[in-house]
């Protein structure tokens, strides 16, 4: 190795970058090839995660893996639609069919015929609109609001959600028979907490890109920063993620090649020890040795004398284990 002075310490770990989508997790990759497999087939997918998981990202990368790849990815967020409109949003209307229907409309379901359709919060999807799309998922056909002409529908349907449809079901705002129908192929996207390899890996590519668009020259973030954006609890997953380093880049002076504590949100430099952290958070034993591992390289700036010295193993048992890991530092 070359000559190492503090600024060449990097917080580095590999990761993969498919289709737009940025992982390192072992629950990630986990999920990347589940996606191989379901993208070959056109089995209806229910993705279920918190705000900002990636939820769309995952239901794109499997448009985008499949055969229907050429044709249109439609996205159908049912919270943002208001009731009265939703019918002629999902399946369209002919001209006249209702006051105000001054021209035929295709809606989005006929808008991505040969392709995927993405319904964003399915759980907000009105009881009377489950029924209709009970009926196009079980009989892949539907009619325009007028017509009496049904359509044959060729579309991979993906659905999400954040909220638990168990427990809307049992509250009796999602049907039953639509659950089990939606629910063929499920994928639970864990939060970004709990995923912490994803945080550097993100945080480095979301740091070149915004650095890349807003003219800046920052190369990487120091450690202490990294540290704390890896203990941060991160409510907004991803999203939140990407927004803080977005804003961290515009702070950032021009020249700046390091993005320091300085540049966080005042929200993010929150103290949240190592110890702290573990009440939180449910980790494996495995997760934690990796942790612990990254935690000590990244307090001695990476001097692997130093950290084999601090965990009490030798330097070949730190690079054995680092690379088991996949920690680069
Ligand atoms: N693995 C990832 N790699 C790169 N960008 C990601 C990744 N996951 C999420 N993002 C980015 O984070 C943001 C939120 O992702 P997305 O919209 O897919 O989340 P969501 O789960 O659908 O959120 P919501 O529940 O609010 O609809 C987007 O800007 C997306 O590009
Ligand atoms: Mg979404």
């Amino acid at each position: 190795m070359g000559k190492r002075n503090e600024d060449m310490v990097n917080y580095n770990i590999d990761y993969n970058e498919n289709e737009g989508m940025v992982y390192s997790s072992q629950k990630m990759k986990a999920i990347v090839s589940m996606v191989e497999n379901i993208s070959k087939t056109d089995a209806t997918v229910l993705l279920m995660g918190e705000t900002g998981v990636g939820k769309e990202v995952i239901a794109k990368l499997i448009h985008r893996k499949s055969h229907r790849r050429d044709k249109r990815f439609v996205v159908i967020n049912c919270a943002a639609i208001p009731e009265n409109l939703i019918e002629s949003e999902l399946f369209g209307h002919e001209k006249g069919a209702f006051t105000g229907a001054s021209y035929r409309k295709i809606g989005k379901f006929e808008q991505a015929q040969g392709g995927t359709v993405f319904l964003d919060e399915i759980g907000e999807l009105p009881l009377k609109m489950q029924v209709k799309f009970l009926r196009v998922l079980q009989e892949r056909q539907f009619e325009r609001i007028g017509s009496l002409d049904s359509i044959d529908l060729d579309v991979r349907v993906i659905v999400a959600t954040n909220k638990d449809l168990l427990e809307e079901l049992e509250k009796g705002n999602f049907r039953e028979d639509l659950y089990y129908r939606v629910n063929v192929i499920k994928i639970e996207i864990p939060p970004l907490r709990e995923r912490k390899e994803d945080i550097i890996a993100l945080s480095n590519v979301f740091l070149r890109e915004f650095a890349n668009y807003y003219n800046k020259s920052l190369k990487k973030i120091d450690l202490e920063t990294m540290h704390i954006l890896l203990n941060h609890q991160w409510k907004g997953n991803v999203r939140e993620l990407k927004n803080v380093i977005e804003r961290s880049v515009i702070l950032a002076k021009k020249n700046e090649q390091i993005l320091t504590i300085n540049h966080l949100p005042i929200e993010v430099k929150i103290d949240n020890s190592f110890p702290e952290m573990r009440e939180r958070t449910k980790i494996s034993l495995k997760e934690y040795e990796k942790l612990l591992i990254l935690y000590t390289l990244y307090d001695v700036k990476g001097n692997k004398s130093r950290a084999a010295e601090i965990l009490g193993i030798r330097r070949q048992t730190l690079y054995n284990k680092m690379r088991e890991y996949g920690i680069d530092i």
